[in-house]
């Protein structure tokens, strides 16, 4: 926190004498924020902010964005550099760590890594217990916080080597079980991780190769996949991030954290959104329907929404989903695929919602989710699949948050108040008294 200039922000209570003088913080970039740690004790107040949407939980140095500007940086790099020229797992060391490797490091890590990839034997025996059509993000949530039972010797979130293997595995293993959800799901076999391929090659190679013949990974194809992992790494404080802070806070094992991090992912609210994008387009069908679809997304009673649009944070366009939209375009092109209905039929979409006033007045834009599912469906991964490929991504972003948290010396149980409108106080009647 940049102690100099700072100043302080005076809350006075009308009708009353009761004021109070509260320090004005200022980060590196960004909005101020108003420390109200004192405010309950000097006026006997709380603040009231469902959704938090105007209220910063942390100091954090890991992610910034600036939701007007459509900015993105990861320790200070723009989104739009990392994509262009670092790699995943070089990604999430600067994320981990807070400074791209240099070579030796850069090596040290991803051979760090590559050597966690492998699970237990017996926790292929959890998969067995799900039902084969069960949601891949439902045996995510499982197994890895099933992992918490298979490494009772380095559970002390307080002891930094545990922390730093723990972090290993986490980012090691996930394409793994994501890749092992899969298999399960269709019936095949396990595959197991190379270590001899690179992290986002390895994750195609577990889903699509199997165990009767060889199987060599498009490195088009790898580079997309590795692309849409740093693109879903880490986003400030969002909902499963938090998710993750707020079980991490009552030092539970991170294991335990990433699971919760994992169920909040899951809604279509959030990480949910690409699988839900998929199944909208579907249900659109054809470019003729699109002004059926959004004047039932502008009828409030459809509860319909309009599905990868929209973000809390950016009033403007994603710069994700722009890189994801370029993207999509170059896979396509190498996979020969000259028209894709989906894709074309998401462009129009996107045309027609960008020029309509309902959406440009809410300043609504595409976001990370609108284009991220028709390019993961063209790497040939199944739409159920689509929000555990985020959750793969997004646990180096979520163990990175977890870590600055359990690192800072003024960190403590999260434990929100309430603005309370329940019944007031009154005595228990008695079953033969009640009417
Ligand atoms: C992710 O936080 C993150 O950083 C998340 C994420 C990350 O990397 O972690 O970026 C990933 O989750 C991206 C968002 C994926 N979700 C979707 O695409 C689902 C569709 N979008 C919405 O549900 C919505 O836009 C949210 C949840 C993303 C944002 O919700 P907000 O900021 O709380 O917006 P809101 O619900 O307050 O909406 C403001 C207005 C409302 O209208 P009014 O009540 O003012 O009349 O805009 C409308 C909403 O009805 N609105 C939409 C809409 N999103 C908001 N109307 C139609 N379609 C939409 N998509």
């Amino acid at each position: 926190m940049n102690e100099k200039g700072n100043g302080s922000v005076t809350l006075s209570i009308a009708g009353t004498n009761k004021s109070a003088s509260l320090p004005l913080l200022h980060g590196t970039m960004g909005p101020p924020v108003i420390d109200i740690r004192e405010l309950y004790s000097s006026l006997g107040v709380f603040t009231f902010d469902p959704g938090y949407a105007a209220t910063a939980s942390c100091e954090s140095k890991i992610t910034y964005i600036d939701g007007e500007a459509g900015i993105l940086l990861y320790r200070g790099y723009p989104i739009e550099q990392l994509a262009e020229h670092s790699s995943f797992l070089e990604v999430a060391y600067l994320l981990l760590n807070g400074e791209l490797p240099n070579k030796a490091e850069k090596a040290e890590f991803e051979g760090g890594v590559m050597r966690h990839t492998m699970l237990h034997e017996q926790i292929r025996s959890f998969f067995n217990g799900f039902r084969r059509d069960a949601h891949p993000m439902a045996v995510l949530c499982g197994v890895v916080g099933a992992l918490s039972a298979f490494y009772h010797d380095t559970l002390d979130i307080n002891n930094p080597e545990h922390r730093r293997i723990n972090a290993f595995r986490l980012i090691a293993k996930m394409p793994t079980i994501a890749a092992w959800a899969y298999k399960y799901s269709i019936g095949q076999p396990f595959m197991y991780p190379r270590n001899d391929l690179g992290y986002a090659e390895n994750l195609l190679y577990m889903m699509n190769a199997v165990p009767a013949e060889p199987y060599k990974v498009n490195p088009v194809l790898a580079r997309a996949m590795d692309r849409i992992l740093i693109l879903h790494a880490d986003h400030e404080q969002n909902a499963s991030t938090s998710t993750v802070r707020l079980a991490g806070s009552t030092g539970a094992n991170p294991f335990a954290c990433i699971a919760a991090g994992i169920a909040s992912l899951w809604g279509p609210a959030h990480g949910g959104a690409n699988e839900a994008v998929l199944k909208m387009l579907s249900e659109i069908g054809h470019k003729d329907r699109i002004p059926e679809f959004i004047a039932r997304v502008k009828d409030k009673n459809s509860h319909q929404r309009l599905m990868g649009f929209g973000h809390r944070v950016y009033k403007n366009y994603d710069p994700r989903a722009k890189i994801i939209q370029r993207t999509c375009y170059e896979v396509l092109e190498e996979l020969g695929i000259k028209d894709n209905p989906l894709f074309d039929l998401a462009m129009e979409l996107e045309r027609i919602a960008l020029n309509d006033d309902y959406f440009i007045s809410k300043k609504l834009y595409p976001n990370v989710d609108f284009y991220s599912g028709i390019i993961l469906k063209a790497l040939g991964i199944p739409e159920h699949m689509f929000t555990a490929m985020f959750a793969v991504a997004r646990t180096v972003g979520w163990v990175s948050q977890w870590k600055e948290m359990i690192e800072d010396p003024s960190q403590r149980i999260g434990r929100p108040r309430q603005l309370y409108t329940g019944t007031p106080q009154r005595d228990y009647v008695p079953l033969e008294q009640r009417g």
